[in-house]
């Protein structure tokens, strides 16, 4: 890969730059889960701190970047599948947590699990994603982990045919119901791929 653009470990300073791609990527749910909770606060600036505190699953510690022309333009975000066992969700209404019960119910604990991928919409199709997919299968294999988990909504078929293409298989499927505010067809997907020799 060029040396623009080029990836690299996040930075605490990168949480603003990085927050809307990780509400790209999490396809509303981020909004269902936290729209309202804090008035007056849009959904992207909750995200903020969590990205550039340093611990935690959420922390810009498990994240990589992509940068081009100083701008961040894409992120991987990913940790070992049990730390979401222990995330504080108290804050968030028990209906919204009960509504997504079936990510949780089919996740593939002993994984480690891509949790947000997304690019800028004027710099898909040139590789990013894949050259950021690599990064995490790095840190997966000096984790210790031989696989790598995902949730894909079903209806997103761009990231489906991303996955399919580096080499992803369905593992489950997580029967998230359709909802006004999180309107997606067909649920989400348990994907899985064996993390590749280094
Ligand atoms: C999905 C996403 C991350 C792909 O990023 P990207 O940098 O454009 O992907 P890449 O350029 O690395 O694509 C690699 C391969 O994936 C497949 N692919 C990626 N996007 C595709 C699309 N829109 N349609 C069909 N195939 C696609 C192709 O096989 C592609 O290879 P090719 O370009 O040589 O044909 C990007 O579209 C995105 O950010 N979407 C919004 C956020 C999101 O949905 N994230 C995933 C959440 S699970």
């Amino acid at each position: 890969m060029s040396s623009d653009p080029f990836l690299r470990p996040a930075e605490a300073h990168d949480a603003p730059e990085i927050a809307p791609l990780i509400l790209m990527a999490g396809g509303g749910v981020y909004e269902f889960l936290l729209g309202g909770l804090v008035p007056g606060a849009e959904t992207v600036d909750m995200l903020v701190p969590g990205i550039a505190g340093r611990s935690g699953s959420f922390s810009h510690r498990q994240m990589v970047v992509a940068e081009s022309a100083g701008r961040v333009i894409g992120v991987a975000h990913a940790h070992p599948t049990h730390w979401m066992r222990d995330a504080d969700r108290s804050f968030i209404p028990a209906d919204r947590i009960a509504h997504l019960a079936a990510f949780d119910s089919t996740q593939d604990w002993d994984s480690y699990f891509l949790s947000a991928l997304a690019i800028a919409p004027d710099l898909r199709r040139q590789g990013l994603a894949r050259h950021l997919l690599a990064r995490v299968y790095d840190r997966a294999r000096d984790g210790g982990y031989d696989r790598v988990t995902l949730h894909v909504w079903a209806d997103n078929a761009a990231a489906r045919a991303l996955y399919a293409a580096e080499g992803f298989t369905e593992a489950a499927a997580a029967a998230i119901p359709w909802h006004p505010r999180l309107p997606h067809r067909g649920g989400s997907l348990l994907l899985r791929r064996p993390v590749p020799a280094a």
